[in-house]
């Protein structure tokens, strides 16, 4: 079986324009952190980049994924043991590690459209970024995690959570540099969405279609924002199913779950297939509908919290439709028994991470909201503002071990058991597009892509 591969072909064009929308960003990125230092108190923040964790008792290295807060500021999402220095007015300080190792190849120079905003340091070794990063004068934070050296992480208040707070509240409000790096995002995933469905109609094993969708997109897995689900038939079912079997199935039903990163910015996509004209497919065409109808709700002023709810109610009514349920949509709501099929979240911020930070946090202060109870499991309780992205995902599964839980209960009574057997061998449906939320609307950065 042949896959083809379509590399992703820079255009000039593009590049300008991101190098315009960088220079906004990086001058909105020192007034919010200049705002966050004077507010908590400090003077400096030193953000390190990290470094890949060795695997137990072994000297080779985990995946790695730079620090959100690095990558914000630079392209680098690659980039190891380096760091940021931000004052309250001052051009921020990029101490850029170059080792000087023939076991590795050494990060290129620096070079690009960004690194005229910064006060350039290259370093050979930790101890020459530790140098470039001491002597700041007045009260230090620092921004790392255990994989940064001990005086990096001594140099300041690690990680304190009053200017965290701030700046975790403010990156829910997306640049323009930022929604287009995910729009990039999204063109990328498409290519490997596209390959990964003909790839399935095909008959490609799990393994396959994982192979097919990272060459269409023309990235490896470690630079995948996620593990990609890929799901076929029954294991659609299992909500985060990251095994990649390389038996060959009769293709029935397709789950996927795969994102791309651009700039270290992420896309994160679900699409489901039936690969016949049949019951599970208009299953799949509802909750499609649905989904459709949900993103265009999200909308500048509305409470994500309602959106869920909404959502909800649309769902329990696709499963009534499709003669899964036999009672009314109310009354699924009210005994409950929507937690079975619908079991997560709406969705979730998205951004310099897959599932971003500040989902909860009601105020910049830190003060928290959490999901109300009978939704446990999500993770954005705010109100949609312009320059929110979010995930809209609405889901409906036939899992095991929910519906044994289900069958003796009272609410059980109201399920057509033996719809619920029809459907199993399919798995489940979700549908998941990344949204910009703008002052007049929104654009779905996701279909946008697929046109
Ligand atoms: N791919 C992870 C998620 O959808 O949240
Ligand atoms: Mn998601
Ligand atoms: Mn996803």
């Amino acid at each position: 079986m042949h896959y083809h591969l379509c590399p992703f072909v820079a255009d000039t064009r593009m590049t300008e324009s991101i190098a315009e929308l960088y220079g906004a960003h990086h001058r909105t990125l020192r007034t919010r952190h200049s705002h966050a230092l004077i507010a908590s108190g400090y003077d400096w923040l030193v953000i390190y980049s990290g470094n890949a964790h060795p695997q137990f008792l072994d000297d080779s290295l985990c995946p790695f994924r730079a620090n959100p807060h690095f990558k914000t500021w630079v392209p680098l999402p690659e980039h190891q043991g380096g760091a940021i220095v931000v004052g309250r007015d001052a051009e921020p300080r990029l101490v850029y590690l170059q080792p000087e190792d023939y076991w590795h190849s050494p990060p290129a120079d620096p070079a690009g459209y960004w690194t005229e905003f910064f006060d350039l340091r290259t370093a050979r070794d930790d101890s020459q970024v530790i140098s470039a990063l001491t002597g700041l004068t007045g009260k230090v934070a620092v921004i790392a995690d255990d994989t940064a050296p001990a005086e990096i992480r001594s140099l300041g208040t690690l990680n304190p959570a009053k200017l965290t707070d701030l700046l975790h509240f403010d990156r829910s409000t997306k640049t323009e540099y930022e929604v287009e790096c995910m729009r990039r995002a999204n063109a990328i995933a498409v290519r490997g969405h596209r390959a990964a469905e003909a790839a399935f109609r095909d008959g490609a094993s799990e393994f396959e279609i994982h192979m097919a969708y990272c060459s269409a997109c023309g990235q490896s897995p470690n630079e995948l924002p996620y593990d990609n689900i890929i799901a076929l038939n029954g294991h659609g079912a299992v909500l985060h199913y990251h095994e990649y079997e390389h038996d060959r199935q009769p293709p029935r039903a397709f789950l996927i779950d795969a994102g791309a990163s651009y700039n270290g910015y992420a896309a994160d996509i679900t699409r489901t297939y039936s690969a016949a004209n049949d019951d599970f497919a208009a299953l799949i065409e509802s909750v499609d509908r649905a989904q459709q109808e949900i993103c265009q709700n999200a909308q500048p002023g509305v409470d994500y919290v309602d959106l869920h709810r909404d959502a909800n109610t649309r769902l329990a009514q696709v499963l009534v439709d499709h003669k899964v349920l036999e009672c009314n949509a109310e009354t699924a709501i009210e005994t409950g028994l929507m937690a079975t099929f619908f079991p997560h979240g709406l969705g979730h911020y998205i951004g310099a991470q897959v599932h971003d930070v500040g989902g909860h946090q009601a105020t910049p202060a830190g003060d928290q909201r959490p999901p109300p109870p009978e939704h446990p499991f999500l993770r954005l309780t705010r109100t949609l503002q312009p320059g929110t992205v979010c995930t809209i995902e609405p889901g409906l599964y036939f899992i095991g071990m929910l519906l044994d839980e289900l069958r003796n209960t009272d609410a059980g009574k109201t399920v057509a058991w033996k719809r619920i057997d029809e459907f199993v061998p399919f798995g489940g449906v979700r549908v998941e597009d990344d949204i910009y939320v703008t002052a007049s609307g929104n654009e779905n950065l996701t279909r946008a892509a697929f046109k």
